[in-house]
This record gives C-alpha cells, sequence and structure tokens, in this order.
C-alpha cells in the first residue's frame, strides 16, 4: 500500500496555521532544595507558526534548558509554555508525552549504527505503531531522495559522511510531521564549508514542511542565515535581551552571507551577544574569587 500523506507537496498542509510556542514567564530552578541554580528567570517569548527562531547567549546560560522545557524533557518551577493554545509544559504539570509534534535533534549525532538510514527514519513511525514496516519505508526513502541523499538510503550512518548523517537525521526528526523541531547546536563542530551546505538543506526543507523551528546556536552568522529572529539571552540566568529580526526574503542561498545587510545585522547580534559574554566572564571571575 501506498501512504497518501508523502506524495503530496508538504507546502498543501497548511503548516503554517499551527506551531505557535508560547513561553511565559519561565522560570527553572535546579535542585531547589540543594544547589539551587537558577537556570531560567522570568523568561517569556512568542514564537509564530511557522517561524524560525535562533536562540544565541552565553554558554551556561539556560538556552538548552528552554530548549528541555518545550521538548518536556523537564518541568519548569514557574511559568508555562503552551503549543497551539495547550499546556506543554507548566509547574503542575506532569511531563508531557514525547509526542509526535515535538522533535528534537542534539549536538550529537543520535542515528542507530547498526541500521541503514532508511531503517533509521523509519523506525519513529514503526515502533510507534503509526505505519507498518513498508510504508514507513517508503515514506522514508522518498523523504530521504527528497533531501538529496536517495543514493544513501541503504548505507549505515558509519559508511557515510557526517553532514550526511546530519542530513539524515533531520529526516528521521520529520517523518512524523512534527508541528515543532527543536535542534541545540546541531551543526556546532562542522566545518565552515559542510555547515554552509547543511544550512542551505536544511532551509529547502523548512520551504518544503514550514515546520516551526528553535534552533540554540553559538555561531552568529548561522543564526542570522537561518532564522526569521535571533533571541539574544542574557548571562545566566537566561531572559531575552535582544530580539534581531532577520527581515531578509527567503530563499535564501550562500551569496547573502557577503552581502551588507547580512553583515550589519550579525555585528548588532555580536554587539548584544558580546555585553552578556562579558557579563559572564566577570561573573564567572566572582565565582572563583
Ligand atoms: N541537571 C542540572 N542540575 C543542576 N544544574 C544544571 C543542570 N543542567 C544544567 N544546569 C546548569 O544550568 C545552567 C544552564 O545550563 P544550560 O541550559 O545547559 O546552558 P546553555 O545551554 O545555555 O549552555 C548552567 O549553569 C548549568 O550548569
Ligand atoms: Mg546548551
Amino acid at each position: 500500500m501506498t501512504t497518501a500523506a508523502h506524495q503530496q507537496p508538504a507546502t498543501d498542509k497548511n503548516a503554517s496555521t499551527k506551531g505557535a510556542i508560547s513561553i511565559r514567564n519561565v522560570t527553572k530552578i535546579y535542585d531547589p532544595k540543594g544547589a539551587n541554580v537558577l537556570a531560567v528567570d522570568d523568561c517569556s517569548l512568542e514564537i509564530a507558526p511557522a517561524e524560525v527562531c535562533m536562540i544565541v547567549g552565553p554558554s551556561g546560560c539556560g538556552k538548552t534548558t528552554l530548549l528541555n522545557a518545550i521538548a518536556g524533557f523537564h518541568s519548569i518551577t514557574s511559568g508555562q509554555i503552551d503549543l497551539d493554545g495547550e499546556m506543554l509544559c507548566g509547574p503542575d504539570k506532569p511531563l508531557a508525552d514525547q509526542g509526535a509534534d515535538r522533535v528534537v535533534v542534539f549536538q550529537n549525532g543520535a542515528l542507530f549504527p547498526w541500521k541503514t538510514l532508511a531503517d533509521n527514519v523509519a523506525y519513529g513511525p514503526i515502533v510507534q505503531g503509526l505505519m507498518n514496516k513498508a510504508d514507513a519505508r517508503e515514506k522514508a526513502i522518498s523523504m530521504l531522495s527528497e533531501a538529496g541523499l536517495s543514493g544513501v538510503a541503504d548505507k549505515y550512518p558509519g559508511e557515510v559522511s557526517s553532514g550526511m548523517a546530519r542530513r539524515a537525521e533531520i529526516v528521521r526528526a520529520l517523518i512524523n510531521d512534527p508541528k515543532v523541531l527543536l535542534l541545540d547546536e546541531p551543526y556546532r563542530a562542522m566545518d565552515a564549508l559542510t555547515k554552509s551546505i547543511m544550512h542551505e538543506s536544511l532551509l529547502e526543507v523548512y520551504d518544503r514542511t514550514r515546520v516551526t523551528i528553535f534552533f540554540i546556536t553559538h555561531d552568529l552568522e548561522e543564526a542570522i542565515f537561518l532564522g526569521d529572529r535571533v533571541i539574544v539571552m542574557t548571562t545566566r540566568p537566561a531572559r531575552t535581551k535582544k530580539i534581531v529580526e532577520v527581515k531578509i526574503n527567503r530563499p535564501r542561498d550562500y551569496r547573502l552571507l557577503s552581502s551588507e545587510e547580512f553583515r550589519i545585522l550579525v555585528q548588532e547580534t555580536k554587539e548584544a551577544v558580546h555585553e552578556e559574554a562579558v557579563k559572564a566572564f566577570e561573573a564567572g571571575e566572582r565565582e572563583l574569587a
């Protein structure tokens, strides 16, 4: 049997009406009765459906903490996070299901090395009982080929480049048609050229799916190149310090990197991040003293 879903262009699904994330007055304290680490403090942010929202800020400021709360990996101390008007995370709410509506791609690859790329991509819907094996594989192969990976669908992760494996991971994340894609420094360890290929490929996927993207990075060029907005977080505890609007038309390609408007936005972001990094550094020195 052929599933109709993968034959439809994803743009038909009117995805831009879903995937609104509302983060309201979120505070997260780790180990409140012991070390009492205030990681996120009264942080609020509204993310529109189909927005590419980039998060930057000093190391240890609380970015991953916020992503984990949106993902439902841990609870928060106060405040509330909603997805399309439904509460995902709040102090009194039990941890949300790791539902198909939000998927996470982490810094370190997470493909099963003993499965081919196609079987990795097909794995989720099979174990969740959403598709039978044949349909899931068919959809996986079709999505891999849309992402330019048809030639390597039957290879194992160890047999392909790290860039290809990363692209396959994004495909795997999207097979269940999630509302939100959460990425935590997914291209951190890559060289600049591979990264720029990753960026173009992610934007192509985004154009097809219009999934809401919440993307943490240290790389400010990456942030401006991909984002609709770049949220600069304060040094810990995380709050929003500055929001940089990136009003640059899509589709975008690598030539944008040398344009004046791009450089100006990177510089503006850099100044805000630098200010916070200095504060983090000085706070660190005080803690050591
Ligand atoms: N499980 C935990 N228990 C206690 N403190 C934690 C825990 N996880 C993270 N932290 C602390 O919370 C702060 C924010 O961490 P994190 O969200 O990982 O920062 P970022 O992703 O911005 O680098 C850091 O000071 C970190 O040491
Ligand atoms: Mg982090």
